[in-house]
């Protein structure tokens, strides 16, 4: 059975997990950071935190530090989460449609377990219903690779699913014995790829329409947050648009951008 964590292996697992996804984990998730690699431990039947560490600065650090990072990263997420940025979205593709655009980009920088791109293949699929706007690429990517898992699975309990609304549901879920698959038209639009936003600069090349950075950001120092609102204003067209979480801010490294609502910046014209 692995020890408790003490103080100096935990200040060292901060250490890194700050410096290789710039996730500041507070003095607080000590006991949550145990928990969770409590069982990674075992799983790799390690006796001791500090031979986790040995493993993590050794030659296999590359592949255990996605492990650590899917231990310690809090995938909370929901369909339709802050209802109101959908709401705005469909008016956003409606607006590409009216304008004459045929293709719509978005990238979905940190899609947990797939509501959220999920949501965002619904919402735009609808909105450009009957216009000529028919070429939607949704990308969604994510460090955790569980979780990308689970993204790529596209099947969810009927729980999951009730912050769906029925027509929707219909439309775009097939029931199954586990609860709800994504029909194959709303997968469609979405491409998965395992990525790190603390890592710059990013390898896509854009131009997006609109990035949903959604609920990460607050794990981030200021730093951190700077370095990916500059990737995303690279990636983003002039004028594109950037949702954040309605409890985040972008207060001091919002250069380049503009407030249209709470949480919701737009790229300023170059
Ligand atoms: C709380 S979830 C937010 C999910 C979704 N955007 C939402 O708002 O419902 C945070 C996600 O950010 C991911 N994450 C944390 N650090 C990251 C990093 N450095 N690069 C990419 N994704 C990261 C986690 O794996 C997790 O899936």
């Amino acid at each position: 059975m692995p020890d408790s964590i003490s103080p100096k292996h935990y200040e060292a697992i901060r250490e890194l997990v700050h410096r290789r996804a710039g996730i500041a984990l507070g003095e607080s998730k000590q006991a949550l950071v145990q928990a969770r690699l409590t069982k990674r431990l075992r799983t790799l039947d390690l006796p001791s935190y500090e031979a986790y560490l040995d493993l993590l600065s050794g030659p296999g650090a590359d592949d255990e530090i996605v492990h650590l990072l899917d231990a310690i990263s809090t995938n909370f997420t929901s369909f339709f989460r802050e209802g109101r940025h959908f709401e705005l979205l469909t008016e956003i593709v409606r607006e590409a449609a009216r304008a004459g655009h045929r293709k719509f980009r978005l990238w979905c920088a940190a899609a947990a377990t797939g509501e959220e791109p999920y949501t965002l293949s619904m919402v735009c699929q609808e909105a450009a219903q009957g216009t000529h706007l028919d070429d939607i690429r949704i990308l969604a990517t994510d460090i955790s690779t569980r979780a990308l898992d689970k993204c790529r699975e596209g099947v969810y309990e009927t729980s999951r699913l009730d912050s769906v609304p029925e027509d929707m549901r219909k439309r775009w879920w097939d029931k199954v014995p586990e609860g709800w698959s994504a029909k194959p038209s709303l997968r469609a639009p979405l491409s998965f790829a395992r990525m790190n936003l603390a890592e710059v600069p990013y390898s896509m090349k854009g131009p997006f329409d609109v990035i949903f950075c959604r609920n990460v950001m607050i794990y981030f120092d200021k730093e951190g947050r700077g370095r990916f609102v500059k990737e995303a204003h690279r990636l983003l067209r002039p004028r594109g648009w950037l949702f954040v979480g309605s409890s985040e801010s972008l207060a001091g490294v919002a250069d380049g951008f503009q407030t249209e609502h709470p949480s919701v910046y737009r790229r300023e014209a170059p």
